[in-house]
């Protein structure tokens, strides 16, 4: 039986947030453990991996995350820099604190460098959103999470193909448990706390004119090395959305990367100013809004596919592989990857009123991390009076 408190010599759930994605998966499973029964006590560790007020704190203040307990300030460096960074900050964490166990969320550097951390110290080790394969491996993020897995502990999944991935690698399935979607725990708590995309373009010093289009507008985001960290790659997709811009003006959230590499790329002539509008990265709220009354969404994010396919708007994916192939199987996500006639095709389909209408996945209903409280406390309880 669980008890009503929690046992005194059990020390908190170290848990982990990082980079951006991270943070809307945190702030429900935070809320989740402190009305948990018996309270389930944490200790937020920020890596510091994502460290400006747009890609960070401001996002904080929109979920209303509290501040972390503590913050590695590692900030920016090659991938081996950033990850060693973690993991030689993250251990005296662990040493000072009893853990009782490493929560992490996602796939970047800082997931793996703190489950590395963890589980070498025989601390076990939690990963939410488990088991989503692209099974492209010169994606950095899928290291991430193939490792990852391979030595977390527990896994909690958000679609039931995340499972069948995992068992396939040769994860027990008393690992595995299907959960349903933090991320979209987040979005439901704050659909209605919105920002209205006429306020988030007044904000930003920007002419809301294109809200007015015949066709509304499209919002775009690209940020994935393969997209972006090539001069010819990112010319050829900046070119295709001037073409698309064309059609439908396009509200740009730009992301530090891929605004260093326009600039350093002398790509900015593709710029549209009339017809794409650049804004910087946007909090929380803005990014809902400005998603919820997009007509379509054009992007490279994981989170975005989802949040998209949550929201019921159709969203084309520039990228050749998805990890969350049920967005693409039950929601409004369709994968477009880097073509020029695919992604014109796809948008022309969506503005004659033809895009995919979608259903919301299993599970995705807003109490997923009441489902891992509920199921985390009574196995850390009973993992601590075994051992
Ligand atoms: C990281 C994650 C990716 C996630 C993305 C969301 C990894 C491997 N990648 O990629 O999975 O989808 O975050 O944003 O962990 N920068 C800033 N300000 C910041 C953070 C970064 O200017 O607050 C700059 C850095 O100087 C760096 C670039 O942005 O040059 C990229 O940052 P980095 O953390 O390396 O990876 P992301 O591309 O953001």
């Amino acid at each position: 039986m669980t008890p009503l408190a929690w046992p005194a010599d059990l020390g908190p759930v170290v848990c982990v947030v990082g980079a951006r994605p991270n943070f809307m998966k945190m702030a429900p499973i935070l809320r989740a453990f402190a009305t948990a029964q018996p309270p389930i006590p944490t200790l937020l560790v920020h890596t510091g991996q994502h460290y400006d007020k747009d890609m960070s704190d401001r996002i904080f203040e929109d979920l209303r995350l509290p501040r972390p307990d503590v913050n590695l300030g590692v900030g920016s460096g090659s991938h081996a820099v950033q990850t060693a960074e973690v993991m030689r900050h993250f251990e005296p964490v662990l040493d000072e604190n009893r853990a009782s166990c490493v929560l992490v969320v996602g796939d970047v550097n800082s997931t793996l460098a703190c489950t590395l951390v963890g589980v070498k110290k025989g601390i076990p080790v939690v990963h939410v959103e488990a088991g989503l394969r692209s099974y492209d491996r010169k994606m950095p993020e899928e290291i991430n999470r193939v490792l990852t897995d391979q030595v977390a502990d527990l896994l909690y999944t958000t679609e039931r193909s995340a499972e069948a991935n995992l068992l396939r690698e040769g994860i027990r399935a008393e690992q595995v448990r299907f959960v349903g979607n933090v991320m979209i725990d987040s979005l439901r708590s704050n659909r209605e706390h919105a920002r209205s995309p006429a306020d988030t373009l007044a904000a930003a010093g920007k002419d809301s004119a294109c809200l007015g289009s015949k066709h509304g507008y499209g919002l775009v985001t690209l940020h994935r090395p393969s997209n972006v960290d090539q001069a010819d790659t990112l010319q050829s997709l900046l070119t295709t959305l001037r073409e698309v811009a064309a059609k439908l003006p396009l509200i740009f959230a730009l992301h530090p990367r891929t605004r260093s590499n326009i600039s350093k790329f002398g790509l900015e002539h593709l710029i549209d100013a009339e017809r794409m509008i650049l804004l910087p990265p946007q909090g929380y709220l803005e990014m809902l809004g400005l998603m919820r009354d997009a007509s379509v969404v054009l992007t490279d994010s994981g989170g975005l596919q989802e949040e998209t396919t949550a929201l019921g708007i159709p969203c084309l994916t520039l990228r050749e592989n998805t990890e969350r192939p049920i967005t693409v199987e039950y929601g409004t996500n369709t994968m477009v990857g880097r073509d020029r006639t695919a992604i014109l095709h796809g948008v022309d389909e969506i503005l004659a009123g033809g895009g995919k209408r979608g259903r919301v996945p299993e599970l995705w209903d807003g109490h997923a991390a009441e489902r891992i409280a509920a199921d985390l406390g009574p196995w850390l309880i009973a993992h601590h009076q075994a051992n």
